[in-house]
């Protein structure tokens, strides 16, 4: 970050708090026309519900971990308004939250932070990385891979090939990997740039942590309660493309790194998670505020997405970009790099806001501007997607232990309207 010094850690982190306070006032005012959503009990299944293509609208399952409603714009993590979380809470207790399903007593927290701090420590996994050409390799590919290798320490030392999912050994896998992961991500990232991973600090938090292993420098107060408040609002997100892979594949009963690897795969696609990477090579290709106009109907004649934009679920602004969007501004104060891309988004944000955004509900989504806050901490761009990962591991890991107390293999339909009785002809004579 530019005068990385340059922050009064106690004003400022106030100024962040307000910012997240001011989003939710903005939030409740901007939807408060919308009716109140029935507050749902446990279904009778079988259920009745119309399924689009993508499984559109289709309910896969029950859950207490976490709520989405599109039209108020509310994300609950176990009942908990993101908003109260972000300014009360931190990673490490809402990963515990999410996964165990109520915040921790004091002891409880001890307890699962020292394990956070012994399962970051991963220097065989890394030691294993090192040997792969990962100056050429797809960062989020390379973080799968990293998961196995943290398999592997696990299964090998219980000399098991699968890690039983509904087991305190399960449960110590979804611990290993919410901390590890951390430790992975920042190892491809040093590896990539021919530098060697560096050690967890047990001292750091988890974000701190993250950032102090991703740039080899301890972040200052602000930094940390920023990278803190991002992983916040990545954590989980109702039945989005990554964590249903990750439930189809925990369903087969294969073991929970096999299940967060599909839940990886997923999340590295432009339509999910890696639309954070695509939105800065988008304002790079902008390239200024002036060209915003020409650029965005060029993108709608060519019915081109714009990367950042809309969603499946909201039709309302996404309550993760009320908080970012701010956040990016308030770092484009003392970053250049951040400011110039932070105008270049918000002109374009009002142009899509003109062009479509009311009418067709095409709002700022949590991508739009978590780039910018991450390209202000010096983060490359290559790493914004594992970095949605390192947090979401506990929305994926949760959710999976949820679903395996009542599991049921997926097994969907598709419905064949191709050709019937056929008759097969040799090759000779087609
Ligand atoms: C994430 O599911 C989750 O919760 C995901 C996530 C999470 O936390 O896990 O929230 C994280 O994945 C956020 C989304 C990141 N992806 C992007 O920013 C990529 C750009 N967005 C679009 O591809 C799109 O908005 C989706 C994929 C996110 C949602 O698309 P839908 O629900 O399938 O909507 P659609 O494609 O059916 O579009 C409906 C209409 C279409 O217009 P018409 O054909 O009706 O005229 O809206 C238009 C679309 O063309 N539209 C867009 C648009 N998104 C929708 N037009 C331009 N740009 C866009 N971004």
């Amino acid at each position: 970050m530019d005068n990385k010094n340059s922050y009064n850690s106690g004003e400022d982190l106030k100024k962040i708090n307000d910012i997240i306070l001011k989003a939710s006032e903005k939030a409740d005012k901007e939807t408060s026309h919308e009716p109140e959503p029935e507050y749902t009990k446990p279904l009778e299944w079988p259920i009745n519900c119309a399924v689009g293509p993508g499984l559109e609208g289709a309910i896969a399952c029950e859950t207490t971990v976490g709520y989405v409603n599109g039209a108020k714009g509310w994300l609950l993590y176990r009942g908990y308004n993101i908003f109260d979380l972000c300014v009360n809470s931190t990673y490490e207790e809402v990963s515990y939250l999410l996964l165990h399903g109520s915040l921790p007593t004091k002891d409880e927290f001890r307890e699962y932070k020292d394990k956070l701090i012994k399962y970051r420590n991963i220097p065989k996994t890394q030691k294993l990385m090192a040997h792969f050409p990962l100056e050429t390799m797809n960062p989020m590919a390379m973080l799968r891979m990293g998961s196995n290798f943290m398999r592997h320490e696990f299964t090998y030392k219980a000399g098991k090939n699968n890690v039983e999912l509904r087991s305190p050994s399960g449960m110590e896998a979804c611990h290993q990997l919410i901390a590890g992961f951390a430790s992975v991500a920042a190892a491809v990232s040093r590896l990539r740039e021919g530098r060697l991973p560096i050690e967890p600090d047990p001292e750091l938090s988890h974000a701190a942590n993250l950032i102090y292993m991703i740039t080899g420098e301890r972040p200052n107060p602000v930094e940390e309660r920023i990278m803190d408040i991002a992983l916040i609002l990545h954590a989980d997100h109702g039945m989005n493309a990554s964590t249903f892979a990750s439930l189809v594949v925990a369903s087969t009963l294969s073991d929970i790194y096999f299940s967060v690897g599909a839940g990886i795969a997923a999340l590295n696609g432009p339509l999910h998670g890696g639309a954070n990477e695509k939105v800065m090579e988008m304002l790079n290709e902008i390239g200024g505020v002036e060209n915003v106009k020409q650029w965005l109907k060029k993108t709608m004649r060519e019915k081109k997405k714009i990367m950042g934009f809309g969603h499946r679920v909201y039709k309302t602004y996404d309550p993760r970009a009320r908080v970012l969007g701010p956040l990016a501004e308030f770092l484009s104060i003392k970053s250049e790099k951040a400011a110039k891309s932070f105008k270049i988004a918000r002109a374009l944000e009002n142009e899509v806001n003109a062009a479509f955004g009311a009418e067709k509900h095409i709002f700022p989504n949590v991508d739009y501007y978590s780039g910018i806050v991450y390209s202000a901490m010096d983060i490359d761009a290559s790493l914004f997607t594992p970095i949605f990962a390192v947090s979401r591991v506990a929305g994926w890991t949760a959710r999976v232990q949820e679903y395996l107390e009542h599991n049921r293999l997926f097994r969907p339909r598709a419905m064949y309207h191709g050709e019937y009785d056929k008759k097969y002809t040799s090759i000779d004579r087609r």
